[in-house]
């Protein structure tokens, strides 16, 4: 078992740093942050041996490891859900990464209101004498979607599964809520940052004496 869970950690350690360059490479080159922050956990033996007897598979370590592709879970949150479709694709680009499926469940919610984008990824883990390809399960979402997703989890299980109807409707206009929410920040982010632009320009026009030059070259 420990070395099976090493691959896991390994992976894990592997998409961290991945994701750890794109922010800071990312933030230098346009002085903008898209990630507020990453979490990473590794299922529990116990969960794992829950999700298996559920999914009916069997108690075998290759088994295992084919059909549960979320032993390895990394979550990133965004401030705007553009920023979620731009780490996506950086990620979906990297060569050394094995894209297995994407649920974009910000284009089509869950019927309870869940949203996020799910990429289930391979990655590659170099091992002292072999190279083993792990399932890694990246979720990324907003601020607001995860504030209503860690809610609703807590009261799925506070229920015990067993969620009273009107409780499911409030959560649902609540999803909804955070939906409109999320539009409205990227709309006003959008805003700002073309009258950001707006005035670099106009700056860049009144102080450098090239642009100057240029202007009175282009007037004559
Ligand atoms: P699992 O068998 O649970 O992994 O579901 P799945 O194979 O249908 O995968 P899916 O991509 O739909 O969900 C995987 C993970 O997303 C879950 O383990 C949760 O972390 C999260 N998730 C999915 N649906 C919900 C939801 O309705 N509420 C919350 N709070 N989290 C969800
Ligand atoms: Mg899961």
């Amino acid at each position: 078992m420990t070395r099976f869970g090493m691959a896991y950690k390994f992976a894990l350690e592997a998409i961290t740093t991945k994701v750890n360059i794109l922010k800071e490479e990312f933030r230098l080159a346009h002085e903008y942050n898209p990630i507020e922050h990453v979490n990473t956990r590794i299922k529990t033996v116990e969960s794992i041996l829950k999700k298996a007897e559920k999914k009916k598979i069997p108690l075998t370590l290759e088994a295992i490891k084919e059909n549960i592709r979320d032993i390895a879970g990394i979550r990133i949150i965004c401030s705007f859900v553009s920023d979620i479709y731009r780490i996506s694709e950086m990620i979906q680009k990297q060569s050394d990464i094995q894209v297995i499926e994407i649920k974009d469940y910000i284009k089509k919610p869950k019927p309870n209101g869940y949203q996020s984008l799910h990429i289930v990824m391979k990655i590659p883990v170099y091992m002292s004498d072999h190279k083993e390809n792990v399932f890694v399960e990246m979720q990324i979402r907003t601020i607001a979607m995860d504030f209503w997703a860690s809610l609703e989890h807590k009261i799925y299980y506070k229920y015990n599964r067993q969620v009273p109807e009107r409780i499911k409707a409030e959560l649902k206009e609540a999803a909804l809520t955070a939906r409109e929410l999320d539009q409205k920040m990227e709309r006003i982010n959008q805003e700002v940052s073309i009258i950001k632009n707006q005035e670099s320009q106009l700056e860049h026009f009144v102080y450098t004496p090239e642009t100057i030059v240029k202007l009175l070259n282009s007037k004559k």
